[in-house]
């Protein structure tokens, strides 16, 4: 296996509308970021992964871009942009840019061409079609978002395709002028000095040129096997490889999601020359009750099956990301620990714990190094995400299912409880803003903040910060052949990872009870590495106490 700085680094990302608010209008910023990038070295990452800062309607949230070469206005300008990456370089910080390509904003130059009745060069940037008789739309897809996947434009008389909201059209990268905008335009933001991109939906690129019904489920059919992974998309991955990626020493991370293990060694394999690793969400696919919407928890079982067949089939052959947050999920002490606050802090470390001594680059979401939390939303004026929103409409309002039902649902998963203000200090707003925030903060910022946590050596952030050290000093965290153990226990995850002479042992306990565990006589004589409880004797049995995790090397 090739040894490479991009799998030795833990990445942390910044949702910057969410982050710091630098000048009180409630809305994160760039100088917000430049300031805090000192708290950042000192939890110790390497890279930061920067969700969408260019030039958006923000209709999802800068996820709709307008102009890719332009900083969003709420955000600052293009010099405070140059400052952030200066700044994090003179701190050994890498800045990996979100590339979101499979779509644009409607109101991007090239769209608004496109739509045009007469002839445009841009006729073929976007996937047009016409109705199908009696206007209806081509086929039955459903958006991502809710709704039909088409929607009719006056202006060309044609239905356009949109796997997210209407205001995000998709580009036909089957036009090979498509390619090369994307690619001189990621040329640009390489020759700027920027170290990387991760790529939105980039496996849903390249769509069959027929286009079938899909299998309805609920009220729209499944665009999945026609739009993700399609026929070209390792060919088009390829070229951007070739013409872009292998000229910069950057790392690409492709958000895959539905990705096979056979599919992810295409995309990250370690001699396919398209992406780094992949990003794929396996272990925290809802398939809920509701579309993705649930309240069940996953068996411990199920998620020990899913992560360990990532870590033993890709191992030597592809690279995947490690991470339990992102913008797009509800926060793991609520979904996966426990936010009591009784066990809240060590119940985040055990989380910890378990991902991050898995292979696989770990990812840190901002506020999980202080073990925030899902949000208490109690009615629907609570909710900024248009996925939430919709999915509240589609669902509910619809009378499909009862408020009653639907809403515990909605309030577990949302997107929005990964989107409250990071929790700065316990003045008011969380020291996000001086203004209104443009979403609620969390109201247990009193207790959960990082000025607290930072000088607490028994906070979240200093076991955070502990667990990036130790990755940076044993190579068998990064490079070491990984077991499971006790395959079928329903609260205990344990595993191992070996290289050469070194092996270590992670054991976590996922439930609220204290737990029986006999360690193998082979770690006797290890040194504990790190433990989210007072260390001890870990010799026989040991009786584990509720969330604890411990990591003994030998
Ligand atoms: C990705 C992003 C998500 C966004 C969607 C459309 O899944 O992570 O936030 O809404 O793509 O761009
Ligand atoms: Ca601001």
């Amino acid at each position: 296996m090739k040894r490479t700085w991009w799998k030795e680094a833990v990445i942390y990302q910044i949702y910057p509308r969410s982050f710091m608010d630098s000048n009180g209008d409630g809305i994160g910023d760039l100088k917000g970021i430049t300031a805090k990038l000192d708290y950042l070295k000192e939890l110790g990452i390497d890279v930061i992964w920067l969700s969408p800062v260019y030039q958006s309607p923000n209709d999802d949230n800068g996820y709709d871009i307008s102009d890719y070469q332009a900083i969003m206005e709420e955000f600052g300008t293009m010099e405070d942009f140059d400052e952030m990456l200066s700044e994090a370089h003179a701190r050994g910080i890498k800045i990996v840019m979100d590339l979101v390509v499979n779509h644009t904003s409607d109101e991007h130059r090239w769209f608004v061409e496109s739509r045009k009745a007469e002839d445009t060069p841009y006729r073929d940037y976007y996937i047009w079609r016409e109705g199908k008789e009696g206007n209806q739309p081509p086929n039955n897809w459903g958006s991502c978002f809710g709704g039909s996947a088409w929607k009719y434009d006056e202006q060309r008389q044609m239905y356009y395709l949109h796997l997210f909201s209407p205001k995000q059209p998709d580009l036909n990268w089957d036009n090979p002028k498509v390619r090369q905008e994307v690619f001189d335009m990621m040329t640009w933001w390489c020759e700027k000095g920027i170290d990387g991109f991760r790529m939105d939906v980039i496996s849903m690129i390249s769509k069959t040129k027929d286009m079938p019904d899909g299998k309805v489920n609920g009220l729209y059919g499944d665009f999945g096997p026609y739009c993700v992974h399609g026929p070209h998309v390792h060919d088009y991955l390829k070229e951007m490889n070739e013409k872009v990626l292998s000229r910069y020493d950057i790392m690409t991370v492709g958000e895959t999601s539905g990705v096979t293990v056979e599919e992810a060694k295409k995309y990250a394999g370690e001699d396919s020359h398209e992406l780094n690793m992949v990003f794929q969400f396996e272990h925290v696919d809802g398939h809920g009750k509701y579309g993705k919407w649930n309240d069940e928890r996953m068996p411990l079982s199920k998620l020990k099956e899913i992560m360990s067949k990532w870590q033993t089939e890709l191992y030597g052959k592809a690279w995947n990301s490690l991470f339990w947050d992102n913008h797009d999920q509800p926060r793991v002490v609520s979904r996966f620990g426990n936010d009591s606050p009784e066990y809240r802090e060590r119940s985040a470390k055990m989380l910890a714990t378990c991902l991050h001594m898995m292979q696989g680059t770990p990812y840190i979401y901002q506020g999980e190094e202080l073990g925030m939390t899902n949000y208490p939303f109690e009615t629907m004026a609570d909710f900024r995400d248009i996925e939430s929103v919709n999915a509240y409409k589609e669902w509910c309002e619809s009378g499909r299912v009862s408020h009653e039902e639907f809403w515990p649902c909605l309030c577990l998963i949302s997107r929005d409880n990964a989107r409250t203000p990071v929790q700065w200090n316990d003045t008011e707003n969380a020291g996000f803003t001086t203004g209104t925030p443009w979403i609620k903060v969390n109201p247990n910022y009193k207790e959960i903040n990082a000025a607290a946590e930072v000088k607490n050596p028994a906070s979240v952030f200093c076991y955070y910060q502990k667990l990036i050290a130790l990755r940076k000093q044993y190579p068998v965290i990064v490079y070491g052949k990984y077991t499971l153990l006790l395959p079928e226990d329903e609260n205990l995850f344990v595993y191992t990872r070996e290289l050469e002479e070194d092996k270590l042992l992670v054991v976590c306990n996922f439930s609220s009870a204290e737990q029986a565990f006999s360690v193998p006589e082979e770690f006797a004589d290890a040194e504990c590495l790190i433990s989210n409880t007072e260390e001890r004797e870990y010799e026989g049995t040991v009786a584990l106490k509720p969330y604890e995790a411990f990591v003994l090397l030998r």
